[in-house]
This record gives C-alpha cells, structure tokens and sequence, in this order.
C-alpha cells in the first residue's frame, strides 16, 4: 500500500470504538442506528488492516458496564453481535481470519454462546489475520479471573505461591495467545482507557482521534500509525543510542 510505505506497520491494534451514540445523535437518528453503522465499520476497518499487514486486531464491542445501559439499547447491541457472530464464519474463512472473543461470555445469552463456540471453532485453523471482539469484556474482571485460576492451582497443589509470575498471570488471562498492543486507538474524543486490557497496555502507544467511530476510515487507521511511527518506544528502558 503506497501510503504505508516506509512505515512500521504495528502488529497488534486494538481499538475502542466510542461515539456511535453521538454520531447518531447529531443527525437527529436512534442510538441504535448508531450502533448498526458502527458495526458496517468493524468490517471496513477489519479489512483495511488486514491489507495493511497488521496481524491482530482487537475491538471493544460491550464492556462489563455497558449492561447498566438501556435495556432497549443492550438487547439491540446483543442482537447486533448475534447477527455478527453468524455472517463472520464465511467472511473470516474467505479473507483466512481466526476470530476470538474475549471477556465472561458465562452471562451472555446462551444462543450467543453457541455462536461464539462455533465462529471460534470454524476459524481456529486460519492463519492470517487475528480478530479479537471483547464483548462482557472488563480488565479488572479479567484480571480476577485470571487470579482465581491461578489461586485454584495453589490450592490443588500444583503451584507454589512463589513460582507466580508476570508469565503465569498473562498466560491465564483471555488474551494468553495474543501478544501485547502495540497501538491503542480510542475515537471521539475520550482520552480515557474505560476498564480495556489494563494488564496489556502497560507499554502500548496510545492514540486519540475526534473522530466518531461510524466515520473512523482507512485514511484515519493510517493517521493512527503514522502517530505511532512518530512515537519513541522505550519500555521503561533507554532508547538506543541515547
Ligand atoms: C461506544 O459508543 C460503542 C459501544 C458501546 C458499542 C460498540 C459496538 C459496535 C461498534 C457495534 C458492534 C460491534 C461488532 C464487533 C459487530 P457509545 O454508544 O458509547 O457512543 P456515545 O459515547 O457517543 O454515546
């Protein structure tokens, strides 16, 4: 792709995807429309960077708090997910997409449990891109969880409290098999992380655009990476040279 040329394409984006609500709002239409567009841009950006080489994709679908919204609004967004689930079998196995979910999918619908089991199993052997949806997904909740499987260990025995390490609470976190972020981008205007893979972004580069996510395009991915590539990672270390 010509306008990445030269440009360090960051293996792992994740991204959350705020203002669908807004972006609605300000053309007099439903919260719900909103959504419905948002999603109609999961799949353009999906492609994108698939084409631009970036090897996992992760996106910020429903949080742990997002049940605290309207009910009309969680059961559009849970039907829009459904819907989601179901037409991304034959698109992931088309373009070689394995797809995950993270997050406690234990209080999801059971019909939407079934279409997760079943998305994740009929791309297991795609080797392309990575896409990630975080749906009942909270990093504090992860955490915990991830917590409570190690503690279990310990009590079985079969772990001794001093072989806890960095390596065994990432390798029992829902994102075990993915590296960390290297870019985060958030839309519309919030410069806030909202409870996203806190364990993971310890070192990732941050980016905030105005844009609302139903109008976020390829042109504003770019911009992203073109930030990032700006950008002097350091890992809490020197860089080199200085
Ligand atoms: C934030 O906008 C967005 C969400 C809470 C839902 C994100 C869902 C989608 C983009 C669609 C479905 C996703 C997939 C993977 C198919 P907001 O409602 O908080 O917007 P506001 O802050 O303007 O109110």
């Amino acid at each position: 792709m010509k306008e990445l040329e030269g440009l360090n394409i960051p293996a792992h984006v994740a991204i959350i995807m705020d203002g669908n609500g807004r972006w609605a709002k300000a053309k007099g239409l439903p919260r719900n429309y909103g959504h419905m567009e948002g999603a109609k841009t999961v799949e353009n950006i999906l492609e994108e960077a698939s084409n631009m080489g970036i090897k996992y994709l992760t996106v910020y679908a429903f949080s742990t708090e997002n049940w605290n919204r309207p009910q009309d609004e969680v059961k559009a967004l849970m039907k829009l997910l459904r819907t989601y689930m179901k037409n991304c079998i034959a698109k992931s196995n088309k373009n070689n997409v394995r797809c995950r979910v993270i997050g406690d999918k234990t209080r999801l619908d059971e019909d939407l449990q079934k279409a997760i089991a079943k998305l994740e199993d009929a791309t297991k052997t795609n080797d392309g891109m990575n896409f990630t949806i975080a749906i009942n997904y909270g990093g504090r909740d992860e955490i915990i969880r991830s917590v409570k499987r190690i503690a279990s260990q310990v009590k079985e025995g079969t772990l001794d409290p001093s072989q806890i390490t960095e390596k065994i609470l990432n390798d029992n976190l829902d994102t075990w098999e993915l590296p960390d972020p290297d870019l985060l981008v958030r839309t519309c205007n919030e410069l806030r992380i909202s409870n996203f893979l806190l364990w993971q972004l310890a070192y990732t580069e941050m980016y905030f655009t105005e844009v609302a996510w139903p109008d976020f395009s390829k042109e504003e991915l770019i911009k992203a990476i073109e930030a990032y590539n700006h950008r002097d990672r350091r890992y809490g270390g020197l860089t080199e040279g200085k």
